[in-house]
């Protein structure tokens, strides 16, 4: 869940199954004469489309509040607060996509893994916890699973051409920048807002933005003009401009005494509609 102030009295939650979604309309629209589509496209939007999708499984009912009584943000610590839970449901929603896209599970796999992994060693942020058991396990758990799917991928003749390494890690640096993109513009509001302190830069904290097959990434620029409005440099998408919206809900912006004061106030939450465009120089 992504905690935003929104006026003077309340939050506006957007969900991670919601930014999941924003991900994934980003994924869809990328594309241009210097962006290559991702390829196999239905995969990897699928993949990015359901990248956050285990949080559903705590998100139906989020009931844990952070420190402060407030509920609980995204960069609160989720496996401080949540433990367990927190890493099976991304491999239960592994699994459920498993079903019907493994190459779209293979991404899932990859980017749950990088979350607790620091990007499999290249990132800073969010950390490396593989040092815990717990993180450990579902780590070896779903590198396992990697190493399976890629060879199951790669007997399938319609796949084949997707599945060397350096399609799959162009893949997984994919859904990286879509995860990037769709949490900068879902952790704020307005988009111009300068509240939030962690999480993507205006440059997408220097994520490796591939560009199209045998060339150079790139890193992009996001300045937002307006508050619905952000400028990218480079441009990625295939329309000009691109026009994308948030679901979202408003919540009292104060402490709750406990669980059920907030639940109640999520459930009955007014749902709102945000509405942004990004565009080119
Ligand atoms: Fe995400």
């Amino acid at each position: 869940m992504m905690v935003n102030p929104y006026d003077d009295s309340r939050l506006m939650l957007a969900l991670q199954i919601d930014h999941s979604r924003v991900a994934g309309f980003f994924a869809a629209h990328w594309g241009n004469k210097d962006f290559a589509r991702p390829e196999p496209y239905s995969s990897v939007v699928m993949a990015a489309q359901e990248h956050d999708i285990g949080w559903w499984e705590w998100e139906a009912k989020p009931s844990t509040l952070n420190e402060k009584g407030f509920p609980l943000d995204y960069h609160d610590g989720s496996l401080k607060y949540l433990g367990q839970l927190r890493l099976d449901f991304y491999k239960n929603a592994v699994d459920h996509i498993l079903k019907r896209d493994p190459y779209a599970a293979l991404l899932m796999a990859m980017h749950g893994v990088a979350l607790m992994n620091a990007g499999y060693g290249r990132y800073a942020y969010p950390p490396d916890r593989s040092a815990d058991p717990r993180v450990k396990s579902y780590i070896d758990n779903q590198e396992q699973l990697r190493t399976k799917l890629v060879e199951q991928l790669r007997q399938d003749d319609t796949l084949k051409p997707f599945v060397s390494d350096e399609q799959i890690w162009t893949n997984y640096e994919y859904i990286e920048v879509f995860d990037q993109l769709a949490q900068y513009v879902c952790n704020r509001y307005p988009l111009n807002s300068k509240w939030r302190k962690q999480g993507p830069s205006d440059t997408l904290n220097d994520v490796d933005v591939p560009t199209k097959h045998g060339r150079q990434p790139v890193k992009v620029k996001i300045n937002t003009v307006s508050e619905n409005r952000a400028i990218m440099t480079p441009y990625p998408f295939d329309v000009d401009p691109l026009v994308f919206s948030i679901n979202a809900r408003l919540v009292p912006n104060r402490v709750y005494k406990d669980p059920e004061d907030f639940l109640g106030e999520f459930y009955r939450a007014e749902r709102i509609t945000v509405t942004h465009s990004l565009a080119s120089a």
